[in-house]
């Protein structure tokens, strides 16, 4: 195992509220994949909340390629993924649980019983968001949570509106998220029209928060999540209320920012 100063960052969870600006998004992933390895490395039983998405791709892959250099031990380390589609069998293509197992979890040695999700297909919905929050509970909490952003400024799929003592529930896609997804579907057809999420009061309490967003299309989000009022209009700028958040941006997702220090 190498010291964790050979991924270039510091632990996450010993660091403030912070903006790392990386020249693309290659980058970018990189670094917030660094900064999930620093953690691991300094707490192997590490429990990790994940996000799916097209931003999180090369994240992933870097965490593959840690583990496949023998830099990264997955072993003892419990992962918790922010939503599922309602209506989509883990075993669906589009499901999260699948996303995650192509992505991650088929490639590095995590215990596939320390990999949760919330079922979308559970015939008792409000079991079983309960039961998520349980697992979460049980596990002592998320320490590092990674988020993408929505062009709307959701995080998970809280969409706008969604208050910030929110819990892990179900809710309905919004139509611009409906059509943001479309491009993983056949149709926009078969994209659901619900999920379950992780509320924003369950993200709120995760120890640490690494904000993942790349592309001059999420600046204008970026900007109100950092910069702007917060509020329920904007669900991801109810993390300028969390002391630890560190923004992962690359120059796209970064443009508009006045502030980019
Ligand atoms: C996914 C999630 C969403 C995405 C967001 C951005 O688990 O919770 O909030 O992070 O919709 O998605 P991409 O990365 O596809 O732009």
């Amino acid at each position: 195992m190498t010291a964790p100063n050979d991924y270039g960052e510091s632990n996450p969870l010993e660091t403030n509220q912070k903006i790392l600006i990386c020249d693309d998004a290659v980058a970018a992933c990189q670094r917030a994949a660094n900064l999930f390895a620093a953690a691991i490395h300094g707490w192997p039983d590490l429990k990790i909340g994940l996000a799916t998405g097209g931003t999180p791709v090369k994240f992933y892959a870097r965490l593959v390629q840690l583990y496949q250099e023998d830099i990264l031990n997955f072993e003892a380390v419990k992962t918790f993924n922010l939503d599922e589609y309602i209506g989509l069998a883990a075993d669906h293509p589009q499901s999260y649980r699948s996303f995650m197992n192509e992505q991650l979890f088929s490639h590095v040695n995590l215990d596939p019983a320390n990999t949760f999700l919330p079922s979308g297909i559970a015939s008792d919905i409000d079991a079983e968001v309960q039961r998520y929050e349980q697992q979460i509970a049980d596990a002592g909490g998320i320490e590092l949570q990674l988020l993408g952003i929505g062009h709307n400024g959701h995080i998970a799929f809280n969409e706008p509106g969604s208050a910030r003592d929110s819990r892990t529930r179900l809710v309905d896609l919004t139509e611009r998220t409906i059509q943001s997804n479309a491009r993983f579907f056949d149709s926009i057809d078969d994209v659901p029209r619900q999920a379950i999420t992780m509320g924003i009061g369950t993200i709120l309490e995760a120890k640490a928060i690494v904000l993942l967003a790349t592309g001059g299309d999420k600046a204008d989000a970026v900007k109100r999540a950092i910069e702007g009022e917060v509020d329920e209009s904007n669900p991801a700028s109810f993390l300028q209320t969390h002391a630890n958040v560190t923004y992962v941006l690359d120059n796209g997702a970064a443009s508009l920012l006045e502030r980019r220090e």
